[in-house]
């Protein structure tokens, strides 16, 4: 085996929406980067992620130029219904503050980030293995890595972008000693299914019901995307695709409306937790995305919240080629920080007003609570316009 140096200025782990979008904006300030990632092209381009962009995303994404077909193909949404057994309540977004958001699998941002990087002809390494960083207390940080060819490599750099998701090998870089973490692990999880049929609503519908909550989402104009609350104890095998239809029949059920079931071309279960880690910063390695936080689908915030830490990095890192000053660098932790904790709490509060306990552990009290939420939440003006703020995403810092 032999050792091969590369040279670069920033070391980008993981190619998701993170580590790919902050290398198209390195790139098109001209600072070089090389992006290294486990999996293959083919695995990164079929992982079936969330769909919703706010508003700051999609401008961020369109300034990328990276927009097209997102502009093209995805479906701007002017609103979320909220549901309870008998009522079904539109929250109108520009109305209430202004903004909307789109629909637009995060698989097929990660595709156009791909393409661009690809056209562009700039280093994206899929199918390594052996990540390890070191030196990132020195201003010579290092990545050692095994290409895809069975090489091992180093990676020079200047800073490391750790972009690597929730199991990558960047977080327990920084010394326990040195991170905080805070966790939230919910007693509940997400079946979730891709379905071949029209949409049978205009907007994505948040259901409450005794069973357990349920989400009417969607890819397209030909494809949905639902979720049912289940235990997570539970498995995909127990649950048919008409098991899964019935369910999300029955929690979104309202007088003169059916939903329209079809092929069920994908099934997963997916657990719900809020975690952060701080800080998102030591030395010369700075982490972004689902690195340094996780939070529960509800709020539809991952993807987000990856894309406005990454401008915060970007700016920094931008800052500190042009200038020499590592002001924004030295801060970059607490800004995102910031937004980070904002988005915690909205996730957190959205899964806590739509997801009932169900079976022995329910408890009538809080089920009162979660319908008095929801009753004020889509009768207050001021109630749903925080909702509606937070929803479609503060503007980015
Ligand atoms: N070396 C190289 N790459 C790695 C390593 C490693 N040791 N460990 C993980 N990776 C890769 C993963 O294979 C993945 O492609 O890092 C990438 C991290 O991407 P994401 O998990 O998509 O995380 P991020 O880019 O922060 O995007 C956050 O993704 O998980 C969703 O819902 C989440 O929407 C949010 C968004
Ligand atoms: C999705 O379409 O996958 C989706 C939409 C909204 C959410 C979560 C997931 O809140």
């Amino acid at each position: 085996m032999s050792t091969d140096v590369i040279r670069t200025q920033v070391a980008i782990i993981g190619a998701g929406p993170a580590g790919l979008l902050l290398g198209r904006l390195l790139a098109l300030q001209g600072i070089d980067a090389v992006i290294l990632e486990n999996r293959s092209r083919e695995y990164v381009e079929a992982r079936i992620r969330a769909g919703v962009l706010e508003h700051p995303a999609v401008d961020l994404l369109t300034e990328a130029g990276v927009g097209d077909r997102l502009h093209a193909e995805g479906l701007r949404h002017d609103g979320i219904y909220l549901q309870w057994p008998g009522e079904r309540h539109r929250i109108d977004f520009p109305k209430l503050c202004g903004r909307s958001v789109w629909v637009y699998g995060q698989t097929e941002v990660v595709k156009d980030l791909i393409d661009a990087r690809l056209e562009a002809g700039l280093p994206l390494l899929f199918d390594i293995s052996d990540t390890a960083i070191h030196d990132v207390e020195t201003d010579r940080p290092r990545v050692t890595f095994t290409d895809a060819d069975g090489v091992a490599r180093t990676l020079e750099a200047d800073f490391v972008a750790g972009c690597d998701g929730f199991h990558g090998v960047s977080r327990p870089t920084i010394p326990d000693h040195l991170r905080t973490t805070w966790e939230r692990v919910y007693p509940f999880a997400w079946l979730g299914i891709l379905a071949e049929v029209a949409p049978s609503t205009d907007e994505l519908i948040y259901a409450w019901h005794p069973d357990g909550f349920a989400l009417h989402s969607m890819r397209s104009t030909t494809r949905s995307r639902l979720y049912v609350q289940v235990d997570p104890s539970e498995k995909v095998e127990d649950w048919s695709d008409d098991r899964v239809w019935e369910a999300l029949a029955t929690r979104m059920a309202l007088p003169g409306w059916s939903l329209q079931s079809g092929p069920v071309i994908e099934k997963s279960i997916t657990p719900m937790r809020s975690f952060v880690s701080a800080p998102m910063r030591h030395g010369r390695l700075l982490l972004a995305g689902d690195a340094a936080h996780i939070v529960p689908p509800t709020g539809a915030k991952g993807l987000n919240l990856a894309a406005a830490d990454v401008k915060v990095l970007f700016e920094a890192l931008d800052s500190f080629y042009r200038t020499g000053s590592t002001a924004l660098l030295d801060a970059y932790s607490d800004t995102a920080l910031h937004r980070v904790w904002r988005a915690t709490h909205f996730s957190w509060w959205m899964t806590s007003m739509l997801h009932p306990a169900t079976g022995p552990g329910a408890d009538p009290f809080d089920h009162q609570l979660q319908l008095s939420q929801l009753k004020y939440v889509t009768s207050s003006e001021a109630a749903s316009a925080s909702l509606a703020e937070n929803y479609t995403g503060m503007p980015f810092a």
